[in-house]
């Protein structure tokens, strides 16, 4: 099964909207011709720049996400955005779970079996994100870590559920530190990600789903990941923000 590769980037709270528009105009103009040899492209703005950066985005294949989503319709959550609410924007995807979030901001993996439901009834692509800390990797825990959180984000959801849904791989250790896994470190994860998604759901859905690395990655480190065989792409932080990087990550992975 062919999986085509997706780089995604997170901007995170950086960017104001003109800015945005900059950097989205930038790659867009940017992209070699002939749109077949791409791999799927993602960014993904703060919330007060996803409309404009979905309108600057038109007429190119960039796609655009948010980074967060309630799993309520509307309510009393002060703060929180659903997924109608940033649908309007003319967002396909939306970040669930960052290791940031998780750290920081008390998000649970309840909370993102949550919003991860919420995503997909909405027609909304999540992208899930999981990962060990360093602590957690040296104790040698890493597997029993990642398979947690695949089961308990994941839970309570179908083979059909998980159609459009993509994993991200981010070790927290090599998050905006500069350490980026080595390739066999991420592989080894990434196909451990794959075997559990066949426990859960079977081997279809195994085979279909993308599964992303993030922590750190840049164009010179990019081939060696994007070639491992279960390494679908990249969730891109630091060099996201910077079109000719950018750039080189979407031609790393043609
Ligand atoms: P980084 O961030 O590329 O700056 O390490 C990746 C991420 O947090 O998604």
């Amino acid at each position: 099964m062919s999986r085509r590769k997706l780089i995604a980037g997170n901007w995170k709270m950086n960017k104001t909207a003109a800015e945005g528009v900059a950097l989205v105009t930038a790659i867009k103009e940017g992209l070699p011709a002939g749109a077949d040899a791409l791999p799927e492209i993602l960014v993904c703005p703060t919330f007060t720049t996803l409309g404009a950066v979905v309108e600057a985005a038109k007429g190119s294949p960039i796609e655009v996400g948010a980074q967060n989503v309630h799993w309520a319709a509307n309510g009393a959550f002060t703060g929180e955005i659903s997924a109608d609410m940033l649908k309007t924007t003319g967002v396909t995807h939306v970040i669930i779970g960052h290791s940031e979030r998780r750290q920081y901001f008390g998000e649970t993996d309840a909370t993102v079996n949550q919003r991860t439901r919420a995503a997909v009834a909405a027609g909304l692509v999540p992208v899930v994100c999981v990962g060990e800390t360093l602590a957690e990797r040296e104790a040698g825990k890493t597997m029993d870590v990642i398979g947690a959180q695949i089961k308990a984000d994941f839970a309570e959801m179908t083979a059909a559920d998980m159609a459009t849904v993509v994993i991200a791989y981010e070790p927290v250790w090599a998050i905006g530190t500069g350490k980026v896994a080595t390739d066999e470190q991420a592989q080894e994860v990434h196909a451990f990600i794959r075997k559990v998604l066949a426990e859960m759901f079977g081997a279809a859905v195994a085979d279909a789903t993308r599964i992303l690395y993030g922590g750190s990655m840049k164009p010179a480190n990019a081939a060696g990941l994007l070639a491992q065989p279960d390494i679908d792409g990249g969730l891109i932080g630091g060099a996201a923000l910077k079109a000719p990087d950018f750039l080189a990550l979407i031609e790393a992975a043609r």
